[in-house]
């Protein structure tokens, strides 16, 4: 007969740890589900279209700014591109953040990493080609906006690429987390947008107005979901029981946004786009 071995990782966690990694692990569960669903959306509607060459086509989806623009070869080219690497972007980022696939396929991790990487500072610089070469008439502080999120995925895609060379995996995972969080600042984007009318209608207008929202929210998208995690990883690993049951009531709050944002890009924005095609 063996004798039970009580080691720290066996003992009972405490409750407030125990929350956090539970509000952890919800907000994962949600972010699966919308990133399923926008990857869905991405590829459902410029799959077909872009690899037949319908380019003109694009502009069913008429929220779109620019879209195709007949003669513009360049800049439908680089449309064609980036929607096709965002696919790659928001599936790769999702699959990485799977702790199974993390300790089970080292090897398929690293694969996708690099291809979450690599397309992630691709369709970046591609998105600066179109901002400032083919301009989609956003307004300066918008284009400035998205112009910063592309400055950080570069910047964090490096720091995360040289961490893991240099087999730093503690800072690696940082790294990689912190891309994750801008990288899908296009998508946070629209969650926000669409949350925020939900959450401001029966505040008519003593709310600030939806454009007022959407200034602000343009730099919001990234930086919102950034500082969400830095106080994540310092509720973990520095945190009291009250900064970590804070911190995960921040979550479960935050995880509720999300799923409305989620439900609502679905049925307001990406199903009636699909309809369309
Ligand atoms: C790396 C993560 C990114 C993803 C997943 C992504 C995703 C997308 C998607 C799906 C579209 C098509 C629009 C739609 O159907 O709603 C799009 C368009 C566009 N993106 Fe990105 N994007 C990313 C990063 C960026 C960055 C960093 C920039 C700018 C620096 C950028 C600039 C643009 C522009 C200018 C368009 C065309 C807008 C139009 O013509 O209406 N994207 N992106």
């Amino acid at each position: 007969m063996t004798a039970t071995v009580l080691t720290p990782a066996s003992r009972a966690k405490p409750a407030a740890a125990g929350a956090l990694e539970a509000a952890a692990k919800l907000w994962f569960a949600a972010a699966v589900i919308g990133q399923g669903l926008f990857v869905f959306y991405i590829l459902a509607a410029y799959g077909p279209t872009t690899l037949s060459g319908d380019f003109a086509a694009w502009n069913q989806n008429k929220q779109l700014l620019k879209g195709y623009v007949p003669g513009d070869t360049a800049g439908n080219l680089a449309f064609a591109a980036h929607v096709l690497m965002a696919a790659v972007v928001t599936f790769g980022g999702t699959l990485q953040l799977v702790p199974q696939i993390r300790a089970r396929a080292p090897a398929v991790h690293r694969w996708i990493g690099r291809a979450f990487l690599s397309t992630a500072i691709l369709a970046s610089l591609v998105g600066l080609y179109m901002v400032w070469v083919r301009p989609t008439g956003d307004s300066g502080a918008n284009a400035i906006a998205i112009s910063l999120d592309a400055v950080l995925i570069l910047t964090f895609a490096g720091l995360a690429w040289r961490t893991a060379m240099a087999r730093d995996f503690v800072r690696h995972r940082r790294w990689a987390m912190r891309t994750f969080m801008v990288a899908n600042g296009v998508w946070f984007l629209r969650l926000g947008i669409v949350a925020y009318g939900f959450i401001s209608k029966p505040f008519g207008d003593a709310a600030p107005s939806m454009g007022t929202f959407f200034d602000i929210w343009n730099f919001g998208c990234y930086l919102v979901p950034l500082a969400i995690l830095e106080l994540y990883f310092l509720a973990k690993a520095r945190g009291g029981p009250r900064g970590r049951l804070a911190m995960a009531g921040g979550l479960v709050t935050a995880t509720g946004l999300m799923s409305l944002g989620i439900a609502g890009t679905w049925f307001g924005m990406f199903a009636p786009v699909l309809a369309k095609l």
